[in-house]
């Protein structure tokens, strides 16, 4: 088992080596996985997201980085309807969320089944990990292929094992959560979000309630997902997971896309004052 230092270590090295341009991001809305479009949320009189359009296509990695309070969590919660959006509209795989229109200010779901679909295509992984804390590591991971997907124990099982090799912790599969330190936590929360094997995986903030030496274990496995082609679309405020892993970047400025490009040259010279403001504290 490597220590600590030895994944952090090869975290940062495998980062500088790797100035793969990923493929161009592309707006074709036919090959979207996820498309956004116009959209609004509003909390009762205070607007929060005011227009805010986006596209991923398949194997993307977009980061959304801005201020606290500039509305990326909403968004990413409107993605998988555990908020509502005031307006717009949401596909994922080309299907329209099942959202009615307004009534006296008001929408909502039209179908449990297709909402439950979108929750087990779209895999979020939060700041705090929310692992069941009465199951050991492999139950966790094991639910919800059994209750959702209706796998057999013995399918989800090795799936499990599968799944906690691929993020360095076969050893803890018997541990309960509170026996592991938080980036061992987020990793089982990363393990049990790829066992619904996602379309896309949306990471809110996953490295913000570590403390410091945990973040690269983490940032590593995004990584590898990251490499293997998987849609990740990330909050962070990890400035150079953002640069050196996304393909697109997108400034979130009071609710609306400030700005938005490839992080080459976002970070280089951001275009818009507010931006430039934000990554000077940042970087
Ligand atoms: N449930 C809520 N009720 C009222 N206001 C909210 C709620 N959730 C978020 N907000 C507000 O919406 C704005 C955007 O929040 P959020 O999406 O969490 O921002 P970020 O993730 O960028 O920090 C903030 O001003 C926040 O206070
Ligand atoms: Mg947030």
């Amino acid at each position: 088992m490597p220590n600590q230092q030895e994944i952090n270590r090869t975290a940062r090295i495998s980062y500088k080596e790797q100035e793969k341009p990923r493929e161009i991001f592309s707006i074709m809305p036919e090959d979207a996985i996820i498309r956004v479009e116009d959209l609004y949320k509003s909390y009762g009189p205070i607007e929060v997201i005011k227009g805010v359009s986006l596209t991923a296509k398949e194997h993307d990695v977009i980061s959304l980085i801005g201020a606290s309070g500039s509305g990326k969590s909403t968004i990413l919660r409107c993605m998988n309807l555990l908020e509502i959006p005031t307006a717009g509209e949401i596909y994922i795989s080309g299907k329209r969320l099942p959202l009615s229109e307004p009534k006296n200010g008001v929408r909502k779901i039209t179908s449990e089944k297709e909402l439950r679909a979108i929750r087990t295509s779209l895999g979020m992984v939060f700041q705090s990990f929310n692992l069941w804390s009465h199951l050991t590591v492999i139950q966790n991971i094991m639910e919800a292929p059994v209750r959702v997907l209706k796998k057999s124990k013995d399918e989800a099982r090795a799936n499990a094992e599968r799944l906690l090799e691929r993020v360095g912790i076969s050893e803890k599969r018997d541990m309960y959560p509170s026996q592991l330190s938080g980036g061992q936590q987020q990793r089982v929360a990363i393990a049990r979000t790829l066992a619904l094997d996602p379309k896309v995986m949306l990471f809110d903030e996953p490295t913000s309630a570590l403390d410091p030496e945990m973040v690269g274990e983490v940032l590593q496995v995004m990584r590898d997902l990251a490499d293997e082609g998987r849609t990740m679309i990330v909050v962070t405020h990890e400035m150079g997971f953002a640069r050196e892993v996304s393909n697109h970047v997108v400034f979130l400025d009071q609710g609306r896309i400030g700005e938005q490009g490839h992080p080459s040259q976002l970070f280089k010279s951001p275009q818009t004052e507010n931006c430039q403001k934000f990554l000077s504290k940042v970087l």
